[in-house]
């Protein structure tokens, strides 16, 4: 690995050595992620990067899933900006240092309109805006709280069809007691009757979702 190589890997030595912040290679990326090639390639996997930066896992793992949108809806653009969202709805992280937060956001957004072909007003940018705010959480993964000291709580988007989507949030602390359901009698229970959902917001079109940039 070449000295350009390592530094792009690393901000500052300050920063590994407060915050273990050192950046996974690209190739690393993409090997671990065909460890679980199907996974990483369904658009409706739900997938959270608790120490995410600014994106080296999250990104590949957006592309991959707009490579199927492509190849399963590519030939109907309604279908296709519906199931490019909806990917990048299944998409989650959290990061503890803002400007990381911020630059995953932006890597992110900058696939996400490029796959469109969509400038950054376009009403589908801004909609991704607004997802991208909500999934991506600048907060404490250990202690499961947003920097203000709340508890994170994760959206669940749901596409139901014909240009329509579904929010409903979870806490994230509730959300990883699963494991702990497992072997005891709650294991039994549907998830429904195990986790409910902070809030429950009405049925949303892209336009709504848009609209509700910076106010979610
Ligand atoms: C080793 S880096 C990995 C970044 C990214 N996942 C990658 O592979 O390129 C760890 C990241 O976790 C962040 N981090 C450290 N402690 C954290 C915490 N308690 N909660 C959330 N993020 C944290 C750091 O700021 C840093 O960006």
């Amino acid at each position: 690995m070449s000295l350009n190589e390592v530094e792009r890997l690393v901000k500052s030595k300050q920063r590994v050595a407060d915050h273990g912040e050192v950046f996974t290679p690209a190739w690393m990326v993409e090997n671990m992620l065909d460890l679980v090639k199907q996974e990483s390639e369904r658009i409706d996997s739900r997938v959270l990067e608790p120490a995410c930066g600014s994106g080296n896992f999250l990104v590949p793992i957006l592309a991959r899933k707009l490579a199927t949108v492509q190849f399963r809806h590519g030939k109907s653009d309604f279908e296709k900006r519906h199931y490019a969202l909806f990917a990048l709805m299944c998409t989650y992280g959290i990061e503890l240092l803002a400007d990381n937060a911020l630059e995953c956001r932006d890597n992110l957004a900058s696939l996400f309109n490029a796959f469109l072909g969509i400038k950054d007003d376009d009403e589908w940018a801004l909609a991704a805006h607004t997802v991208l705010e909500a999934n991506i959480v600048e907060g404490d993964a250990l202690e499961m709280t947003f920097s203000n000291g709340q508890p994170i709580a994760f959206p669940e988007w749901g596409y139901l069809g014909k240009g329509k989507f579904q929010r409903r949030d979870f806490r994230y602390d509730n959300l990883t007691q699963r494991a702990s359901y497992e072997g005891t009698l709650f294991g039994q229970l549907d998830e429904e009757d195990l986790f409910v959902p902070s809030r429950t917001y009405p049925t949303m079109t892209v336009h709504q979702i848009a609209e509700n940039v910076g106010q979610i």
